[in-house]
């Protein structure tokens, strides 16, 4: 079982092998995801609205994104792990984006970065590509830029739209990514980026002609009880399963059901007169 590298990413490409992705912030997650195959973990800043409680990603660290990449990392043989940027860690200077998407390395043990926009972002990106770090890009709907964007809403719908997400591809494939996700972009659009592009397309939310998938995991777990895009497949209703568990327990701890003979220790019956004495 060989770790999964950038260069599979772009051989795989050739082959028309279709490239799995999903998220994961912990450990124990990670490893699951991890054991079942799929080929590249990005632990995401949707952390921020899954796992943190914030209403969208813009208040996330680099901090708190370390923190989830080194236990995610923790769990992961296989899998390519890529950090998620944070909002502002790589808008204000190509310096600061290169110590930031460092840290995600040397700091968390990451493979690769992914981060969030077009043309406007290809400079940085090549900065980074040439420090020696593998960038995943990211356009479409971009939920750092939601204030800008005025909503979640499907990007490249417009001809002039659709052409502008063209050249964003474009440009970030002259900037080295080695992957580019396109988010909640009609599948015409996503066609054309594939095939034009030397690098995997990975789709989430732009149809099926995408060289990969991704989707956040808690979404296909239907382990989160918050709002779920059209483009979600929920493959298990988990929230249901934990509810009813939880309510079990709550039910038998009141009736005494549990803890149960099975799940106690006892002594040995001379230890237990002699500490009765
Ligand atoms: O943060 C995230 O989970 C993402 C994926 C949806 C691509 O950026
Ligand atoms: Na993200």
């Amino acid at each position: 079982m060989n770790k999964v590298t950038t260069a599979d990413f772009r051989r795989w490409k050739m082959e028309k092998r279709p490239i799995t992705m999903l998220t994961a912030y912990d450990y124990s997650l990670a490893r699951l995801v991890d054991e079942a195959g799929i080929d590249a973990i990005l632990v995401g800043d949707s952390v921020g609205n899954v796992v943190l409680g914030y209403p969208n990603t813009l208040p996330v660290t680099m901090e708190e994104m370390l923190h989830h990449t080194r236990a995610v990392v923790r769990g992961v043989k296989r899998a390519l792990v890529i950090g998620d940027m944070p909002f502002l860690s790589y808008q204000v200077s190509k310096e600061e984006a290169i110590r930031n998407a460092g840290r995600f390395l040397k700091e968390a043990g990451a493979e690769a970065v992914k981060l969030e926009g077009g043309e406007e972002i290809a400079p940085t990106v090549e900065a980074l590509v040439k420090s020696g770090i593998p960038v995943m890009g990211h356009i479409g709907l971009t939920p750092q830029y939601v204030h800008q964007l005025g909503g979640y809403r499907v990007q490249g719908k417009e001809a002039a739209a659709a052409r502008k997400l063209i050249r964003d591809a474009q440009a970030l494939a002259e900037a080295g990514v080695f992957a580019l996700v396109l988010e909640c972009v009609p599948q015409e659009v996503a066609q054309e980026i594939t095939a034009s592009l030397p690098v995997p397309t990975i789709g989430i939310g732009a149809g099926p002609h995408c060289d990969g998938q991704v989707l956040v995991t808690h979404d296909l777990l239907g382990l989160y009880g918050g709002f779920t895009p059209k483009f979600v497949k929920r493959y298990a209703n988990l929230v249901e399963e934990i509810k009813k568990a939880l309510a079990a327990f709550r039910e038998e701890v009141q009736n005494r059901v549990f803890p149960g003979p099975e799940h106690s220790f006892s002594m040995a019956p001379e230890e237990y007169r002699a500490f009765k004495e």
